[in-house]
């Protein structure tokens, strides 16, 4: 069977010691480094900007997977870019001009894609996938790790998934919030091909049999 690709969320990381829990990913076998950037406008947290980003870039093994919860990514995508993020994506209803904003990721040479919020309708942006690289479903609402896994939102999953095959495009659907060693079947079983997960890795007493589990 494929292997699915794990992208750990450092919003579980100890920040004091980032460099040494980036550096961890890769020993662990994870395939990308997820961080999340929010703004404190679309969702209530803040966490980090493009300086973390080009100093994660600087120590990391592993490519970079940007996820931006910020009210209009289009300011500042290509600022992402240039920080040395090798996936953005973006909240397609958090921007005035989503296709124009997988434009400009693009345009920096960067894998671009949308996120879809559980009270988000993948139905009104669905004709965007065939600019993507990615569909990225949040299986929580974007805005804090740790949440509950909401079981529901493997439907977006399904749908994306139809859509991409039944247009054969090559966008791969990556899930995000909640998901750990219990519930990584189900998501694989959806459609999935890339796993976030945040605290089932970090907090884990063997943070790299849960990477093999979620990749298995
Ligand atoms: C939530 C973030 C997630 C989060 C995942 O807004 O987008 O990436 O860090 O954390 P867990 O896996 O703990 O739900
Ligand atoms: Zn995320």
């Amino acid at each position: 069977m494929k292997k699915t690709l794990v992208s750990p969320s450092i919003l579980s990381a100890d920040f004091v010691n980032m460099e040494r829990d980036v550096k961890k990913l890769a020993e662990w076998g994870a395939d990308y480094v997820h961080c999340d950037v929010m703004d404190g406008v679309y969702v209530k947290n803040i966490t980090f900007g493009m300086p973390m980003i080009a100093a994660i870039k600087k120590i990391s093994p592993l490519p970079l997977d940007v996820h931006l919860m910020i009210t209009e990514p289009e300011r500042y995508v290509e600022a992402f870019a240039d920080a040395g993020a090798d996936i953005i994506t973006f909240h397609p209803d958090a921007s005035r001009d989503p296709s124009k904003t997988l434009d400009l990721i693009k345009g920096k040479g960067v894998k671009c894609g949308i996120v879809i919020n559980p009270d988000v309708r993948l139905d009104d942006y669905i004709g965007l996938l065939r600019k993507c690289d990615v569909l990225l479903v949040m299986s929580v609402y974007a805005g804090l790790g740790g949440q509950k896994f909401i079981p529901e939102t493997l439907e977006t999953v399904k749908k994306g998934r139809e859509y991409i095959d039944a247009n054969s495009l090559s966008v791969i659907v990556e899930i995000d919030g909640g998901v750990g060693a219990s519930n990584a079947a189900l998501c694989k079983e959806a459609g999935v091909d890339m796993i976030v997960a945040g605290s089932a890795v970090y907090k884990a007493d063997d943070p790299e049999e849960v990477i093999r589990i979620l990749r298995s």
